[in-house]
């Protein structure tokens, strides 16, 4: 979808829809105005309670020629004083959603004259393009019908302020970029997103951004002793790979901040094989691998004055002879042995090696991982918001901080030492599965925090926000490309 601004006032711009902003609560000019033209229409819809304003909610009205736009498309924004940009957000989102039913493809906006400009057209862009995304490159079918946005138009009063608003709207394309990067890796199904596309995907990324990248192999695994991703690659014909990639944004000597992403490609479990319900959605435990390549994309196309590396462990989680199993003992890359208790806990393990060689190669100044990682997340906190445990409070409230701003929820968990306790092995350093499922979230950061050293690091555990059955305002149902827009925020913030 197309993005432009223009200072045309709002009540005599012509198009096939105008989105504009009600609220609960209160009503402001361009609301006034309209209703004017329509002869107390909107009004009567408030009394009628046909739309009220609440937050989401949209209501679409034809003009019959009383305005220069064709349609008018009411959206909720709750109460005045209520207002914040997550709001916006989400009215435009559902305004998009709203707007594809009816297939209207180019509109125009009033939405993000509610509030601060700068924000609200930030806000009203990345609802927009991130509630109009969908991913139907495997519909062969009524290719012609199918439905595809054209063009938004933002309505900017002051002409003085149009290239302010263009650079907001610059800087929303190149973040939903990233995040719509996202959407379409983990959307690929297993067959097609295998760790040799990953791989490609980022040479492919590196070159469009001038970035570096490198891809080490099997061999060069080996080599590196990076067992433990190994391990977790042996039963796939598919082999393991440990992607590199290099952002320079800031001087020679500024220590990187180094993302980490979880790239399972697809997770059966491995001998301890997954119950067969639900299973195809084990193709989005890459979902940590995609937010980091959809971040690196955005980070370099805004500028941002920083130095960044994102390591993305990736390898397919198969039963087959050749597959390890539960008993075995694994010398991961730190030297740290562990007992393999269970296959399923593969993602600590891939993970466990990304770790130690990021600190082993960068003098991180910080480091993330993201990891579609435990159930046991999904358990406690549903899909609302991604766990988050680290080991620097600093590094905790600035990703707290940029959570608000971007609307990811996310929420911390414990990571007290008395929780390792569970994953102590009787013939290893550590066993990769506590017995018992408790706390299981925990316990496996727990592991991971085994593998940073004194590097200042979190943890983000999005198993239940990667992927959503339920549409959002703004998160159409299936991959949501979490992440993206709270690391964008966290970098933009430092
Ligand atoms: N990829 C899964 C976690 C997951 C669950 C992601 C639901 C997305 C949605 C992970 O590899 C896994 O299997 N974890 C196990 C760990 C257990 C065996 C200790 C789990 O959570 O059951
Ligand atoms: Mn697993
Ligand atoms: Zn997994």
């Amino acid at each position: 979808m197309n993005i432009d601004v223009t200072s045309a006032p709002v009540i005599s711009y012509a198009t096939s829809a105008l989105i504009i902003g009600c609220f609960e609560n209160a009503r402001d000019e361009i609301f006034t105005s309209c209703d004017r033209a329509l002869e107390g229409y909107l009004d009567r819809l408030f009394t009628g309670k046909q739309f009220r304003g609440k937050p989401g909610s949209t209501h679409l009205v034809h003009t019959l020629g009383k305005l220069p736009a064709e349609r008018l498309l009411l959206v909720g924004l709750g109460k005045k004083e209520e207002l914040t940009a997550e709001r916006v957000r989400q009215a435009a989102g559902s305004s998009a959603q709203a707007l594809r039913s009816a297939r209207i493809a180019s509109f125009a906006s009033a939405l993000h004259l509610a509030g601060d400009i700068a924000t609200a057209i930030e806000a009203t862009c990345e609802g927009a393009l991130l509630g109009s995304y969908s991913f139907d490159q495997y519909k062969t079918k009524d290719k012609e019908e199918r439905f595809q946005f054209e063009a938004m138009i933002l309505l900017v009063p002051e002409k003085n302020r149009l290239p302010e608003a263009r650079t907001s709207v610059e800087r929303s394309q190149a973040i939903c970029r990233g995040v719509s990067l996202a959407r379409d890796l983990v959307s690929h199904p297993g067959n097609v997103a295998t760790t040799g596309y990953l791989a490609a995907a980022a040479h492919e990324l590196a070159s469009r951004c001038a970035l570096s990248c490198l891809v080490l192999e099997t061999d060069y695994l080996e080599e590196l002793g990076m067992n433990a991703l190994l391990a977790v690659g042996k039963g796939s014909v598919e082999p393991p790979r440990l992607i590199v990639l290099e952002y320079h944004g800031a001087g020679e000597r500024d220590r990187p901040t180094v993302l980490v992403g979880k790239g399972i490609t697809f997770d059966t479990g491995g001998i301890s094989l997954k119950p067969g319900p639900g299973m195809e959605a084990m193709k989005t435990d890459m979902a940590g691998a995609a937010a980091v390549m959809g971040t690196i994309e955005a980070a370099a196309a805004l500028k941002l004055p920083v130095n960044l590396v994102g390591i993305i462990p990736t390898a397919e989680n198969m039963p087959g002879s050749k597959a390890y199993k539960p008993g075995d003992v694994i010398t991961s890359m730190s030297g740290l042995t562990i007992e393999i208790t269970n296959t399923d806990a593969e993602g600590r393990l891939v993970l466990c090696d990304a770790l130690n060689y990021a600190v082993a190669n960068y003098k991180p100044a910080a480091m993330i991982d993201l990891a579609t990682l435990t159930g046991a997340c999904v358990v406690a906190l549903g899909h609302e918001a991604s766990g988050l445990m680290g080991s620097d409070r600093r590094l905790i409230e600035d990703l707290k901080r940029a959570s608000e701003r971007s609307g990811e929820r996310i929420w911390e968990m414990p990571l007290w030492d008395e929780y390792g306790e569970a994953m102590k092995s009787d013939i290893a350093d550590l066993k990769n599965a506590a017995s018992s499922r408790e706390g299981g979230h925990i316990t496996a950061a727990w592991f991971l925090k085994q593998f940073v050293g004194k590097t200042r690091w979190a943890h983000l555990d999005i198993a239940g926000t990667a992927w959503v059955d339920k549409s959002r305002p703004y998160l159409p149902k299936g991959a949501t490309g979490v992440g993206v827009r709270l690391l964008i925020e966290y970098l933009r913030g430092k």
